[in-house]
């Protein structure tokens, strides 16, 4: 056996149920090899200034599993490379704190770092590598859209709540012989919309890989009434687009981070209202796919995410990211997940699935 190891692990970008159960896994199996673990609290914050640094006992785990959030909170502008710094004056000013941030895991006498992240922070997590910190990446998104891992923690958790947003949708679209029209998330992959879709009986599904064209939507709708069915579900990805036509965004992109989406719904259900002339509604979920307890398989596959990044450490292992890859979990290069995204393939099993339930996916 090794010389024990000191960790410190943290979280970046949107949050995801599951996050504090794969803190969990890490926790007690580190615990169990007798290495020490720390929280980096609020993405890089911690490394950058250490009173945002907190050494995590087995105790400070117990009860975290079924927990939604994470306890080491998270940061969407947590950019070692571009890290925004509060001045005196009150302005910030944008630093690299990258060397800051090395110098410090190296004095504080860190072996690794586990960060938990989708795309954003796993690149960043592979410039620290590239810069002398040996990394294991976990891959969170509720998106599912990483790369080289068959599941993301916390997508199965939205999933879940958009499913059952639709089936309450249901019974108030029959009874108001309404079109109901959803929003759920989904910026360059439409799996939550997709898989909600299907499981829920959505009769429309729209995804940011199949622009749409709003004539066969609302002749779906048309039909559905011919046959009797006088009212129609659609789930939209908020990063669908119609034909020829762009993705619905809030504003402006600000430098450090991704355009905000919204409002594709919306679009959708006036166009539906004025071609159709059926009254339409929209819900929006929102950050309520991003809340909440984890599900069992989330859980399950949280703690075998933060138990294999240990293990992993444990064998040498760096520059890699946990992948599920079932029955098992494998090791793959961080490099590998981020070059690409994925995307629902246009021929898998659930669009062939939702083509012959009579779905309409816009095309
Ligand atoms: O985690 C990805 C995601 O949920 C996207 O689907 C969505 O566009 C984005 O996060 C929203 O992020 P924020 O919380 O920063 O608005």
């Amino acid at each position: 056996m090794g010389k024990p190891k000191k960790i410190v692990i943290n979280t970046g970008g949107g949050d995801a149920p599951g996050l504090n159960a794969v803190i969990r896994g890490v926790v007690l199996a580190a615990h169990e090899k007798g290495w020490e673990t720390w929280g980096c609290k609020y993405g890089y914050r911690g490394l950058h200034n250490t009173e945002f640094l907190v050494k995590l006992t087995p105790e400070m785990v117990w009860h975290i599993t079924d927990m939604g959030g994470t306890i080491l909170g998270t940061a969407n502008r947590g950019n070692p490379f571009e890290y925004p710094v509060k001045q005196p004056d009150g302005s910030v000013k944008v630093i690299d704190a990258s060397d800051e941030i090395v110098v410090n895991f190296k004095k504080l006498g860190f072996d690794a770092l586990i960060a938990i992240g989708g795309d954003g922070s796993l690149r960043l997590a592979q410039k620290l590598l590239k810069k002398g910190i040996p990394v294991i990446g976990v891959p969170k998104t509720i998106d599912n859209d990483l790369s080289a891992t068959v599941m993301t923690f916390g997508f199965d958790t939205a999933v879940s709540t958009a499913t059952d947003a639709i089936d309450k949708l249901h019974t108030t679209a029959r009874s108001h012989e309404r079109v109901m029209v959803v929003e759920v998330m989904g910026r360059y992959a439409g799996w939550i919309a997709l898989n909600a879709g299907v499981s829920g009986s959505a009769d429309v599904i729209l995804l940011p890989e199949i622009p749409f064209d709003i004539e066969k939507v609302c002749a779906k709708i048309r039909g559905l009434e011919k046959q009797g069915q006088t009212y129609a579900i659609v789930v939209v990805a908020e990063g669908a687009k119609p034909l020829g036509g762009e993705m619905a965004t809030l504003g402006p992109k600000d430098i450090d981070r991704e355009v905000r989406l919204g409002g594709i719904a919306q679009r959708i259900a006036t166009a539906i209202e004025q071609k159709t002339g059926k009254e339409t509604r929209v819900m929006v979920l929102g950050h309520l796919q991003r809340g909440g307890a984890p599900t069992t398989f989330d859980r399950l596959l949280s703690l075998r995410f933060g138990s294999a990044a240990v293990r992993f450490l444990e064998e040498g292992k760096s520059g890699v990211m946990v992948a599920l890859a079932p029955p098992t979990v494998k090791a793959v290069p961080i490099e590998e997940a981020i070059g690409k995204m994925k995307a629902v393939p246009l021929d898998c099993d659930t669009i062939l699935t939702a083509r012959s339930l009579g779905i309409c996916l816009g095309d």
